[in-house]
């Protein structure tokens, strides 16, 4: 893969965000200039003791032409990339979609990836029930391939959280694990660390990405982005420490009814309003280049190290969420605020590097109506919005700076509809880092690895939707007790109304989450 070299970063304390570098190349060739390090690297990559690789290649900057700077390039080879790519594993959350669709999702994930296929699907039965998605995970790993499924509503599940000490992600009415984008994410990290220990990467991909194509470039733009980060570092004038990668698509197509063309819009809805105020946040004078460009990037990779350390926000306030966590992570008081009876960890100072990274390829997904939206982005601000005042002096921000900055975002929602003239703007549930749980207590809870498709073939398939396990707790279903588990229509309809109930009470979950 070959990126354009970004051109530069900004520091805010402890976080260190970089200019969005471009996917150039999908597959270079090594050019002549390239040989040399050929030899020494693209046959020959090392693992470093933290299991990061060492040094991507870098193509010289023309010389003379300072006008070409931004032709300056980095390089990424194939076996570098498979290094990173082995040791990486994807978490896909999902929940009512098509199989066939989130099977086009799998089968873009390179082959090297462990995956992990988090489901909230409302029916077990049917086509696109989740034994459908299971099975359909099953056949990747009967073709050799690392993977497991966990149903977000799994009884053990909820258990092994409880007991692992992070009772919060539980719906105190269900017992189980509240539903949430953001929450599918947080178990889907957990298993990654309890069943693939080895792997020192995370990486997250929707369901609903219909172009496969795409998702392999999102894998290997995380893996470049991994690889790079070092030499992106050096040229801060920092050494990389936490770092994530997050993708900017090159568009998000949508169908234009009126016209009925597909137009390639460069940001998305939800994503235009967050990156905007993100913006505001992380200006730098005299700097006027749009520089936040993944506020909301629903595909996000990052180490596995730092996903154990950070704390995640709820439902889709999770990706915005993330840019402040650092720096709220290093403030004191917030740390009271959002993980108050976990201890501090004493590497907290560590810094964050940033990568953005836009795609050669578009994002094609499933279209959403403009209430969504608006839920979407209102959750997206609400997560920074509550949170500003706390993260001041770690950015080494101005208070009247953040003070506008909050009126700006609750006047924008409140003229946009997302919110009433008295109201807040939501706020996110945050849960705590998961190096504050006890994992291994989580592992023993889940129970060990069960080989129910294929052990013969030494392939891991994790079954945590045992049957047995299931029915013991007495319902019927992962979900919703009402779903009858026939395949007639009008149990079909049931499952559709519960899918949408469970998609509002996410979203409008955030107004009530502050408490
Ligand atoms: N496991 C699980 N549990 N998965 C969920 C849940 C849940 O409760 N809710 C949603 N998902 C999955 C969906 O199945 C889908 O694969 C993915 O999360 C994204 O959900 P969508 O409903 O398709 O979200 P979107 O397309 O509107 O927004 C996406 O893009 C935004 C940026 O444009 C999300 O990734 C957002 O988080 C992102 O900010
Ligand atoms: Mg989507």
């Amino acid at each position: 893969m070959r990126y354009t070299l970004p051109l530069g970063s900004r520091s805010f304390g402890p976080l260190c965000i970089m200019h969005q570098a471009k996917v150039v190349e999908l597959e270079p060739r090594p050019t002549n200039s390239d040989a040399a390090l050929v030899d020494q690297d693209y046959d020959a990559p090392e693992l470093s003791a933290s299991g990061r690789t060492s040094s991507p290649q870098r193509r010289p900057k023309p010389r003379g032409d300072p006008s070409q700077d931004s032709a300056s390039t980095v390089t990424v080879f194939p076996k570098q990339l498979n290094s990173i790519l082995a040791e990486t594993v994807i978490v896909v959350p999902c929940k009512d979609e098509e199989v066939e669709v989130i099977k086009g999702v799998v089968a873009g994930i390179p082959g090297g990836c462990a995956v992990i296929l988090v489901s909230n699907c409302s029916r077990q039965y049917g086509e696109n029930g989740w034994e459908a998605q299971a099975r359909m995970l099953s056949e990747f790993i009967d073709w050799g391939r690392e993977g497991c499924f966990v149903h977000q509503k799994y009884c053990a599940a909820a258990r092994a959280f409880k007991e692992a000490g992070v009772p919060e992600i539980l719906d105190p009415e269900t017992g189980r694990i509240r539903n949430g984008k953001g929450e599918g994410m947080y178990l889907g990290i957990a298993l990654a660390r309890s069943y693939f220990p080895k792997h020192q990467y995370i990486g997250f991909i929707d369901a609903d990405n219909r172009i496969p194509g795409s998702v392999t470039e999102y894998c290997k733009a995380y893996a470049g982005g991994f690889a790079s980060a070092p030499l992106f570092a050096a040229e801060s004038g920092s050494t990389p420490e936490d770092v994530m990668v997050r993708i900017c698509w090159a568009s998000k197509p949508k169908h234009n009814s009126k016209t009925g063309r597909i137009e390639f819009m460069e940001q998305g809805r939800s994503s235009r309003i967050v990156n905007t105020f993100l913006n505001k946040l992380f200006v730098v004078e005299g700097e006027d280049r749009e520089f936040i460009t993944t506020g909301n990037a629903g595909e996000h990779a990052m180490t596995m190290e730092m996903a154990l350390r950070m704390q995640m926000a709820n439902g889709y306030a999770i990706e915005p969420f993330q840019f402040i966590e650092p720096l709220l992570r290093h403030s004191s008081s917030s740390r009271r605020d959002a993980v108050d009876s976990f201890e501090s960890k004493p590497n907290d100072s560590r810094t964050t590097h940033v990568l953005q990274i836009k795609t050669a390829n578009p994002h094609l997904h499933r279209e959403t109506n403009n209430d969504h939206i608006t839920k979407m982005w209102a959750a997206g601000l609400g997560a920074l919005y509550h949170h500003l005042p706390s993260i001041t002096t770690a950015a080494g921000l101005g208070t009247k700076t953040v003070a506008d900055l909050r009126k700006a975002m609750h006047r924008f929602a409140l003229e946009n509809g997302a919110i009433e003239d008295t109201e807040e703007l939501p706020c996110a549930r945050i849960y705590p880092p998961l190096d504050c749980a006890d994992l291994d207590l989580f592992r023993y809870y889940l129970g060990e690895p069960c080989l129910s498709y294929d052990g013969s073939k030494g392939l891991w398939f994790y079954g945590l939707v045992e049957e047995r396990a299931w029915f013991n707790d007495g319902s019927d279903s992962p979900t919703d007790q009402s779903i009858s588990g026939s395949e007639n229509e009008s149990s079909y309809s049931d499952d559709r109304r519960s899918f949408a109930s469970s998609e509002e009470e996410v979203l409008s979950d955030f107004s009530k989450s502050g408490e």
